[in-house]
């Protein structure tokens, strides 16, 4: 089973009008409610492609409870009860499909909560193949958790893929995670272009994707360097397409597959979700469409 870490889960509010304008009220076409969450998005594609997953995290108050009831049909998850209250975000979209994206810090959390996850993150290990550790951190966790749980991952003989932005993941590298998979923006503060892969590895990474948007991703896999990019971008929605690949990632990550493999199927995979207007699932036809498209090229 690959073990899914969402420590920040949302609320994911999505409201459609035909124009936003700054200061004026405005009539919602059409409104949406989904669970959300990076960790959340990740476990969705992984429990759509069929592979036995478990969600954890933080969850607490009404909101908390509206992210498990909005949770796919059959994905198991086992969070940690908090006495704050779950962020909710709201996502308003015009008629251009231009997305306006408020979102919320999330509830503090107390040092005896987070040593309840810590608890309930190593039994799940003992099940585990691989954890996926996404997302941002909600307040009082300490900025190494992904560092920690990482450690405890090892500890248990377990890979670890992170999917993290600024002090999280830098904190991450400390404890030598088998990937990470930053976007670009995200990896900047360890160089760019090619050389951003080099710097996460030069900074703890074991292996290290960096996406690229329709652009594709570079990699940095022990001593090999890969391109990878489709020939032909799809056009949607790209909110949670890193999410779908880092889905991709971690469950190549626990196949025999090689990596060039395992790329061009994670890359695949990120596509087919761009298809998909929502974010935490892909389009299964677009799937076996952009396959063929994918171009691994070591360099
Ligand atoms: N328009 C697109 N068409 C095809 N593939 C895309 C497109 N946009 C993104 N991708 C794929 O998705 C991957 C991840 O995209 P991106 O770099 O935007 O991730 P991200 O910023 O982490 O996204 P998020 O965090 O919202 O999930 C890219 O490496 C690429 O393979
Ligand atoms: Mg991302």
């Amino acid at each position: 089973v690959l073990v899914v870490a969402c420590l920040n889960p949302a609320v994911d509010v999505t409201l459609t009008v035909d124009r936003l304008c700054p200061g004026e009220s405005h009539r919602a076409r059409m409104s949406m409610q989904r669970a959300g969450g990076k960790g959340v998005n990740v476990a969705h594609v992984l429990h759509q492609l069929g592979v036995p997953v478990v969600l954890t995290g933080f969850v607490g108050g009404p909101r908390g409870a509206a992210v498990g009831a909005g949770l796919d049909p059959g994905l198991r998850a086992q969070f940690v009860d908090v006495g704050d209250e779950t962020r909710q975000t709201v996502t308003i979209v015009d008629a251009a499909g231009a997305a306006t994206v408020v979102n919320e810090p999330g509830p503090a959390v107390t040092v005896e909560e987070w040593a309840r996850f810590v608890d309930t993150f190593g039994a799940l290990l003992r099940e585990a193949d691989a954890v996926v550790l996404s997302g941002s951190l909600p307040r009082g966790v300490p900025s190494d958790a992904y560092a920690q749980l990482t450690r405890a991952a090892h500890a248990a003989g377990r890979t670890a893929l992170v999917d993290a932005a600024g002090e999280a993941l830098r904190a991450a590298l400390d404890a030598e995670p088998d990937l990470v998979k930053p976007n670009e923006d995200e990896a900047a503060p360890f160089g760019t272009d090619g050389s951003a892969v080099d710097g996460l590895v030069a900074a703890g990474a074991r292996n290290a994707v960096v996406s690229r948007g329709a652009r594709g991703l570079a990699a940095r896999v022990g001593e090999h360097r890969y391109d990878v990019t489709l020939a032909r971008p799809v056009t949607g929605n790209p909110t949670g397409a890193g999410d779908a690949l880092a889905a991709g990632l971690a469950r190549g990550l626990s196949t025999t597959d090689g990596w060039p493999a395992i790329l061009r199927e994670a890359t695949a995979l990120a596509a087919a979700a761009v298809a998909v207007p929502y974010a935490g699932a892909i389009d299964l036809a677009v799937l076996d469409q952009v396959r063929p498209l994918v171009q691994v090229r070591e360099v």
